[in-house]
């Protein structure tokens, strides 16, 4: 080839790699697949290790440059038009005030109402991003807003980015974009991170941030960045959009990825509408949006209503309910759930997160902790999503101020005080007889997905084995109900409803008896599908005594052989017979699997749903129901579960006071599954 051809073939394998870019990053299309894409990078890599100067800022090989020297510091640069934010609104209310604001503002200028364009909120950084003759020549972060950092070899690395933009270019073009993490993006970073030895991050957000300030693109080109562009801040050399949707369709047809959802609306309602839409689909999309954004569409319009300091008339911003909030770690305790394994539980400075105040959050394990590295007394970033139970993400690093403490994970039980066993995710207390263990046991046994003992939760357990009253499975049927009646915030009344209940509670279906067992491994739906097999508790005894019990246990439907394993241990052990025993003797005879309707092994649990699931609520309903169980409107006492999905609402309030048990979807999918939540 002579060199003439050689550089035609050059420029337009630039351009086809443009293309290539353009269709994955804008139009969500793969061209190529990733070899072929590898294949022709090289090619060019070798065309400009031959030729270096033919080598075009706009060429791919150029989106990562060298890095900056150690120590150095990104140039201040002055932003020609200010980077302002937006107003906050949390209500519809709110943005009825801001639209009945924008109306007032437009009195008597005539023509067109007001038209607003809604777009997602990204929860990312935004960027400044400027093009000379369509090249990408600068790029600044916000900074305070009028001054920000030239980060123009990062933003080069970002996923998306045009170097050059395509086809006829302005004079001058200036964008405003937010730069985001993709949540799966963000997972492997922080597992990769974790995997080093280093910290993760708190949120995509702060990995986006972090990774932005890095002095060497090449990391930033891993990580997988994307940019959306979402206004225009100059143009010179062709005319102006004359409207908002103008100008992003502009910004698409030259090569930015810009929202995949944008709606016109005329009003409040529209944007309420838009919100509610974005709001669902939130838990799904792998970007974080905090909210939506409505925009005065007419440009003319914007230009009348003009900006205050820091905030533009024409826009704002409705939130969802937040998500994460920061909050101070007050201290760490250690619980000891039933089957022994113990659990890290922060205490917070109570913190209003979406409307719902949180006091404790789960630190998971202890792997978990050592990889935050969080210290008691930290600033953290606490967040509650869908999963309902909050937990702590990491330490606010910059508001570390020396002086907290680094936690010691225990080497005992801090009930009863037996040598932990275990490591990392997973560290328990060996100690069957431990109190603790008996004491979650004993709530496992007594709570509504299992004898369903109306009064006998955690707190009176508590008190209960404190002071002596419980301690074995077995003693819930021999209490002392004097002893019981004289207890402080307890009475002769109360005290009779409990025996009532317990009463009730000796004739259980024989499935829900031996899921009350807490055996591990047998769950709702295990349980029952063994009393099919096994019609009486003396019945699974001595199949569990005999030689060939693994053979006889396995082959039971949902039964493998660690459950069998699992079974045989449980019964072979003299004091679970004793305990067993015992209850017999307490008069606790469970109802045979005869004498039980021909429901499902839901039958008896009331369910009410609320929330965002990811699933729709009727099929969710629907499979509750095939399961035996009862789906309802309200929560009430008699409510089993109220499963809550993403931004839970009223119901969640009324489930916490009225002591319903809240799950999440994934606890329901066990559920139905048959296994314990
Ligand atoms: S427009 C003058 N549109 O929100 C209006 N901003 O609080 C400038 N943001 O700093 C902003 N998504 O980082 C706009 N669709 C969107 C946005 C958006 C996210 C961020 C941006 C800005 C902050 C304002």
């Amino acid at each position: 080839m002579n060199q003439l051809d050689e550089k035609d073939t050059y420029i337009s394998l630039i351009r086809d790699m443009a293309d290539f870019d353009y269709a994955y990053y804008v139009l969500g299309q793969s061209k190529i697949p990733d070899a072929e894409y590898d294949r022709l990078f090289t090619k060019l890599k070798a065309v400009e290790e031959k030729h270096p100067d033919w080598i075009r800022p706009d060429s791919p090989t150029q989106r990562v440059g060298s890095p900056l020297p150690e120590g150095s510091k990104f140039d201040r640069v002055e932003h020609a038009v200010p980077m302002i934010s937006l107003e906050s609104l949390f209500s519809v209310e709110e943005v009825e005030a801001f639209h009945t604001r924008v109306l007032k503002a437009l009195d008597g200028e005539g023509g067109d109402p007001p038209r607003y364009v809604c777009e997602p909120k990204w929860d990312g950084v935004s960027a400044s991003l400027i093009y000379e003759k369509g090249l990408l020549v600068r790029a600044v972060s916000r900074g305070d807003g009028a001054v920000g950092e030239e980060i123009t070899a990062n933003i080069r690395a970002v996923g998306g980015v045009p170097l050059r933009l395509r086809g006829d270019a302005p004079l001058l073009l200036e964008i405003r974009g937010e730069i985001l993490m993709p949540i799966s993006a963000f997972d492997s970073l922080n597992a990769q991170l974790i995997g080093e030895g280093e910290k993760p991050f708190a949120n995509p957000r702060n990995a986006t941030a972090g990774t932005l300030k890095r002095l060497d693109p090449s990391p930033v080109a891993k990580r997988g960045l994307r940019i959306f562009a979402y206004e225009m801040a100059r143009l010179e050399g062709v005319p102006e959009p004359s409207t908002h949707q103008g100008a992003i369709s502009a910004l698409a047809d030259w090569g930015f990825p810009v929202s995949p959802w944008l709606e016109v609306v005329d009003g409040p309602v529209g944007v309420e509408s838009f919100h509610a839409n974005m709001e669902a689909r939130r838990g799904t999309e792998d970007f974080e949006m905090d909210g939506v954004v409505a925009k005065v569409d007419q440009k003319s319009l914007r230009d009348v209503l003009g900006s205050r300091a820091r905030t533009p008339r024409w826009a704002c911003a409705l939130k969802f309910a937040p998500r994460e909030e920061i909050t101070r770690l007050l201290d760490i305790e250690i619980q000891v759930g039933r089957t022994g394994r113990l659990t890290p539980r922060a205490h917070l400075e109570p913190v209003n997160i979406g409307g719902v105040v949180v006091k404790h959050a789960t630190l998971h394990n202890e792997r978990n902790m050592r990889d935050i590295d969080v210290r008691i007394g930290d600033v953290v970033v606490v967040r509650r999503a869908g999963d309902v139970i909050p937990q702590v993400l990491g330490p606010v690093l910059e508001r570390r101020e020396g002086n907290e403490k680094p936690f010691c994970w225990p080497q005992t039980c801090p009930t009863c005080s037996a040598a932990v066993a275990g490591k990392g995710e997973i560290v328990f207390c060996p100690n069957v007889d431990c109190p603790a263990q008996a004491r979650r046991r004993l709530q496992h046994f007594a709570s509504r997905g299992a004898l369903r003992i109306e009064g006998m939760g955690e707190k009176a357990i508590d008190l209960f084995s404190e002071k002596g009253l419980l301690s074995s499975l077995d003693t819930l049927f021999t209490l002392d109900w004097d002893a019981v009646a004289a207890l402080d915030g307890w009475g002769v009344k109360s005290a009779e409803s409990l025996k009532e209940q317990i009463e009730m509670a000796k004739t259980a279906e024989w499935p829900r008896f031996l899921f009350a067992l807490g055996i591990p491994g047998i769950g709702p739906e295990t349980a029952r599908a063994l009393c099919l097999s096994f019609s009486t508790l003396d019945g699974m005894r001595i199949a569990a005594d005999a030689g060939n019990a693994e053979d006889a246990f396995t082959a039971v439907e949902g039964v493998g052989p660690e459950v069998a394993a699992s079974l045989i241990s449980f019964f072979r052990e003299k004091r679970n017979l004793d305990v067993l025993k015992k209850m017999e003797a307490a008069g606790v005879k469970p109802r045979p699997i005869e004498a039980l309707a021909s429901g499902g092994y839901l039958e008896g649990f009331t369910f009410v749903l609320t929330g965002t699931l990811a699933k729709s609520r009727s099929a969710a309903k629907e499979e509750i129901e095939n399961a035996g169980g009862k789906v309802t409107g309200t929560v009430s006492k008699k409510t089993s579960f109220l499963v809550a999905g993403d931004n839970p609402g009223s119901k969640l309030k009324k489930a916490q006071t009225c002591g319903v048990e809240v799950i999440n979807e994934k606890s329901l999918s066990l559920l139905l599954r048959g296994e314990t939540p």
